[in-house]
């Protein structure tokens, strides 16, 4: 069964993940297209709605970009969104004009509430609003429904069309009850009924891979993330044990992950797990080596090398799972929004590798709904609710060079640290938290000894996007029980330090 979708067309704004994220809330699958995708392509996908999204040109000025002019003709309900909106006013040949003042932030807009799309609303609404251009005169067939005092027209609509636009921003949480809007538009506008659940999407998953794949052979590198472990069970139910998993054991994992990640995937998920331990081989080549940047891409290579040896050792394999996400596709760029960054997952595919196609099964799924697959999958809720970890392990949380010993004495105070976070309750709260090992050693004492040993730092912080965070405010019999327990049972730390700054100025991990 086809669910129902609405296709958003990305011309650039700052919010599309968000508007595609505030759809799907409403168990409605939304996909974020090109805003140049072509009639004949949206015919295909036949939406129950478009959406045109915000974007920083100006529809008169030169970079502005266009959707074909057919799509206000194919009888699919459209909502433009602010530069969505202005797009729709120039193309039907309504006026937009510069204002002389810049609208930012969360406004009073009036509203008539009779409107499909702003029913349920008061005669007044706080909304996010960000412009400076504004639809001066409305197209022809198209009624004002909504203003504010610096923009006579911030939303308008042609019922009989279906065409709806609105100068404000409702998927932002700045704008009051701005998930009605949505709601309206996608049921009682599009007439969707909200039928997209992750457990559909799980099945119907599983099917199409078993479709594609059949008998042939896929391989997956295992990292013990969250993605990769949901790409790489996925793909084990649907073609079980045509699919092998390669897991580098870098030996820089926290304490007794590796065993943990070959428990779950072995014994549980009955996958064949190839377990590379690789310690010794990146301890050597990380030996004397304090520079951050160079412990990084040592580490980078030698994952690469270790991977293409053993995968050498399979030989070709008709398939390379990857566990690319939803937000890697659009971060790498649909459309003109594009080259924001180029994602490592998507674009720059791996060339040491013997393959023949790429399979991404994780594709279309945010980063909550991934965790609700792995949930739905049965992988462990610690696991699919594990805290970020770098892809260097441990290696950036020692400061100076590396040795075993460090490592150990790292593995156990972060393992005490994190004990006593879950035992306190804090570990949802707290979205990263860790032991650093300092390379400062300073003068304690114990009993009637001097000691001359490390410092333990300790890191946490709360923060959504790990772009920015705020130290976590740990209560402080909390932090006095870690730094005992740390001082107690770790041989060579006679100091516990607390990091109480923020991002920024300070990054999340110490190197
Ligand atoms: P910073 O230290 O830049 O970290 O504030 C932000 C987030 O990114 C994670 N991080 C990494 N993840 N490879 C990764 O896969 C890396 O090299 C890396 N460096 C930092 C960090 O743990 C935090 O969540």
């Amino acid at each position: 069964m086809k669910n129902e979708l609405i296709l958003i067309l990305d011309f650039g704004g700052q919010y599309n993940q968000l508007i595609a994220r505030r759809i799907r809330e409403c168990n409605v699958y939304s996909e974020v297209v090109p805003y140049n995708i072509t009639i004949e392509e949206i015919k295909q996908k036949s939406p129950k709605g478009i959406i045109f999204t915000g974007g920083p040109a100006s529809v008169y000025g030169e970079e502005a970009v266009k959707c074909e002019k057919e799509i206000f003709s194919l009888g699919i309900p459209i909502l433009g969104i602010c530069y969505g909106m202005q797009l729709m006013t120039q193309m039907l040949g309504g006026k937009v004009a510069k204002a002389n003042m810049r609208e930012y932030g969360t406004t009073k807009v009036s509203i008539d509430n009779k409107s499909l799309l702003l029913q349920g609303f008061e005669s007044t609404n706080d909304f996010l609003m960000s412009h400076t251009d504004y639809v001066q005169t409305t197209p022809e067939g198209f009624k004002n429904i909504a203003s504010t005092p610096l923009c006579p027209n911030a939303a308008m609509e042609n019922v009989e069309k279906k065409l709806y636009g609105i100068q404000f921003h409702p998927e932002v949480n700045h704008s009051i009850n701005g998930m009605q809007v949505i709601k309206n538009f996608l049921f009682k506008i599009c007439g969707c009924t909200g039928d997209w659940v992750i457990s559909s999407f799980t099945q119907e998953s599983i099917q199409k891979l078993k479709e594609k794949i059949g008998d042939k052979k896929a391989l997956c590198a295992l990292s013990g993330g969250v993605d990769s472990s949901v790409a790489a069970v996925l793909l084990s139910k649907a073609i079980g044990k045509n699919l092998t998993c390669i897991f580098v054991d870098h030996g820089l994992l926290r304490k007794n992950e590796g065993d943990e990640v070959e428990e779950i995937f072995k014994k549980q998920f009955d996958i064949h797990l190839i377990r590379v331990n690789a310690k010794d081989r990146f301890l050597e080549k990380l030996a004397g080596v304090s520079d951050p940047e160079t412990k990084r891409k040592i580490i980078g290579e030698e994952f690469i090398r270790v991977f293409e040896e053993e995968a050498k050792k399979i030989g070709t394999v008709d398939f390379l799972v990857q566990g690319t996400i939803y937000p890697d596709v659009i971060e790498s760029g649909l459309g003109k929004s594009s080259v924001i960054k180029s994602h490592h997952n998507v674009g720059g595919l791996p060339d040491y590798v013997d393959f023949k196609e790429i399979v991404e099964p994780l594709r279309d799924l945010f980063k909550d709904e991934v965790r609700k697959t792995g949930l739905e999958l049965g992988i462990p809720e610690n696991l699919v609710y594990r805290q970020p970890f770098p892809g260097p392990g441990l290696a950036i949380r020692i400061i100076g060079d590396i040795t075993d010993k460090k490592l150990d004495i790292l593995k156990d105070a972060d393992a005490i640290f994190r004990e006593e976070i879950a035992k306190a309750g804090l570990h949802k709260k707290i979205n990263q938290y860790f032991a650093v090992l300092t390379n400062l050693k300073s003068v304690g004492v114990m009993g009637d000894e001097r000691t001359y040993d490390y410092t333990i730092a300790l890191r946490a912080v709360e923060t959504t996007d790990f772009m920015t965070g705020v130290f976590s405010k740990i209560p402080y019999e909390i932090l006095e029980k870690v730094s005992s327990r740390i001082v107690n049972e770790v041989s060579h730390v006679n100091r516990v330090v607390y990091d109480i700054t923020s991002k920024p100025p300070a990054t999340i991990e110490w190197e």
